[in-house]
């Protein structure tokens, strides 16, 4: 669920930027301040009610999007695209019949303390793989900055990484089944499209065994682009 609602507060701040005037309603309307940060849920009931919060939310950008209209129409369909997702995924979650909810509820103590401990578990483990990415380069730094013609490879680099040692660190606390409920979500909204241009993607591909990442996490890399096939 928190992935929901980061991804959510991703959106969000695209959302932001797709027209002036909507953002300062928007705020107040779409994202009442006693609501955000939602507290991770642990029983069905703590998910049934951060599940309406949410649906709420997701429902009045969606409105806002269809009422703002914007100079950038591609961007404009691309967030309307990006929210459909989030909508059909967030109603799976909360679906008592569904197998997503089924599992999740299932999996969710546990996979609140994996996401919880996510940046304890993590945030290292990226460094490194991002160090040993740069240390391809001669010069270091000097290509990957934002306007770098390496910045996309790194960037979903970074995207990639990150998730996929979620969804390891979720199965080895959690088991197969948690593991599988944070891939699904991620395939499901297309989360790492928005990170990786096709091109960043097949070339991180062809890049994984000739780098000198660690055996577990050239596993977990090629897992988690195989998600996009
Ligand atoms: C993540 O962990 C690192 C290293 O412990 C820390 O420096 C950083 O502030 C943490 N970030 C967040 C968002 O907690």
């Amino acid at each position: 669920m928190l992935i929901i609602v980061l991804l959510l507060l991703t959106g969000y701040v695209d959302f932001l930027h797709a027209s002036v005037d909507c953002e300062a309603v928007a705020l107040s309307d779409c994202l009442p301040s006693e609501f955000f940060p939602v507290p991770f849920p642990e029983t069905e009931a703590e998910v049934d009610f951060v599940c309406l919060k949410l649906k709420v939310y997701v429902d009045c950008i969606r409105n806002y999007l269809e009422e703002c209209g914007n100079e950038d129409a591609s961007f404009e369909e691309q967030l309307k695209a990006r929210y459909e997702k989030i909508d059909e995924v967030l109603n799976d979650v909360c679906e008592k019949e569904s197998k997503l909810h089924i599992d999740f509820i299932g999996n969710i103590k546990c996979l609140k303390s994996s996401i919880l401990s996510h940046n304890d578990s993590c945030y290292y483990k990226t460094e490194a793989v991002l160090k040993i990415y740069k240390q391809r380069f001669p010069e270091q730094t000097e290509h990957i900055n934002k306007n770098g013609i390496y910045w996309d490879e790194y960037f979903c680099l970074f995207e990639a990484y990150d998730i996929s040692c979620l969804a390891a660190d979720a199965a080895n606390r959690c088991g197969l089944q948690a593991k599988n409920i944070i891939l699904e979500i991620v395939k499901r909204l297309n989360y790492l499209e928005y990170s990786c241009s096709e091109e960043a993607r097949v070339e991180l591909m062809n890049l994984i065994e000739t780098l000198n990442f660690e055996v577990q996490d050239k596993i977990q890399l090629k897992e988690i682009f195989n998600i996009f096939n």
